[in-house]
């Protein structure tokens, strides 16, 4: 009895696959590297290759003896998307349905998937409920929301049982595992990087929003939080007929300039940035309401407080940049 982690090269997939390793768990890792780092091979089978190849997951469902997948594997970039749809749609929904495929063939049936809050555009909610109306703004946001629509399809005509989780802003690192600061999108290892090198200028985008700084208010958790998350959720689908979107977040709003300020106080020196107009789609709120997975899950956010979230982007990009 093993689980399948697609994408376990990732930020993501790495701290879970610690954390489900460390839990007993026999874990088998598919990553084709498009974007999973090799040093992160480090618990469980790692294998090469693309969840879209049918006969390879097949093989290794029956080599491995899978009998749960958690699919993380994706194109993660929301600017990306935007200019290449296609990969995004391709990878995202036609791997999903590939590796469906897969698993369907070999009677595996429990599946959880990766989704994002992007599924709910730019609705700019102080409190994101599972029930809200998706509008996605993104080819990436779709790309999440049209593989979640095809589960419910699975679980009535297969017997999948399955829960996507609308992760939100997935932060933070540990046992340096981190994201790689100096190419990452993501507004906090950016910030650490301008606070830490000269090399980047650090842009705000949106000053002037009705939030309480001005700047846009986000909602962030700390990664291990999310392994937690993956692992309950796993336990869920194993025990029971499931078939839920669940939101995974912290539920608390911060700021972009709260970032700065704490970042600036970690490292003792104040970190420049440039203000911008916004983004077209940018809101200015999106913070999760997440009674529904702790609930559910009998799971809370334990480590995603800024202090710790920032003091741990800090601790790991500097044992990686040697600073
Ligand atoms: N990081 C976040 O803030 C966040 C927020 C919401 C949702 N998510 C979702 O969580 C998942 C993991 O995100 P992450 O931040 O760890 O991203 P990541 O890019 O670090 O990890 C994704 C992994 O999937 C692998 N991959 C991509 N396409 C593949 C394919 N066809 N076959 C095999 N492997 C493939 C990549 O090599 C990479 O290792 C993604 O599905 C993402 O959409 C992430």
């Amino acid at each position: 009895m093993s689980i399948l982690i697609t994408g376990g090269l990732g930020f993501i997939g790495s701290h879970t696959a610690k954390l489900f390793h460390e839990s007993g768990l026999e874990v088998v890792i598919l990553d084709n590297l498009a974007n999973g780092r090799r040093e992160n091979a480090q618990w469980g089978t790692v294998l090469q290759g693309d969840i879209a190849d049918v006969p390879l997951v097949r093989s290794i469902i029956r080599q491995h003896s899978i009998t749960s997948v958690l699919h993380l594997a994706a194109y993660v970039q929301v600017g990306e998307s935007m200019v290449r749809p296609d990969l995004y749609f391709a990878n995202n929904v036609g791997g999903s349905l590939r590796l469906l495929e897969a698993m369907t063939a070999e009677g595996v049936r429990q599946f959880v998937f990766a989704s994002s809050c992007s599924v709910y555009g730019n609705s700019g909610s102080l409190s994101a409920h599972e029930e809200d109306a998706v509008t996605p703004v993104s080819p990436y946001g779709e790309s999440k929301l049209q593989t979640e629509r095809i589960l419910p399809w699975y679980q009535r005509t297969f017997g999948l049982r399955w829960l996507a989780l609308r992760y939100f802003n997935v932060a933070g690192a540990k046992d340096g595992l981190g994201e790689e600061i100096s190419s990452s999108v993501r507004i906090i290892p950016r910030v650490v990087h301008s606070g830490i090198s000269d090399e980047t200028r650090l842009e705000v985008f949106g000053t002037e929003f009705s939030t309480a700084d001005g700047s846009a208010v986000r909602d962030f958790i700390h990664v291990d939080d999310v392994a937690h998350a993956n692992l309950k959720a796993l336990s869920h689908v194993r025990a029971v007929d499931a078939g839920e979107v669940l939101n995974i977040g912290s539920g608390i709003g911060v700021s972009v300039l709260q970032i700065i300020d704490e970042v600036s106080k970690e490292l003792g020196s104040r970190v420049k940035y440039y203000p911008r107009l916004p983004r077209p789609g940018d809101p200015a709120h999106s913070v999760s309401d997440i009674s529904k997975a702790t609930k559910l899950l009998n799971w809370e956010p334990v480590a995603s407080s800024l202090p710790n979230i920032v003091g741990s982007v800090i601790k790991s990009a500097r044992s990686r940049l040697n600073v």
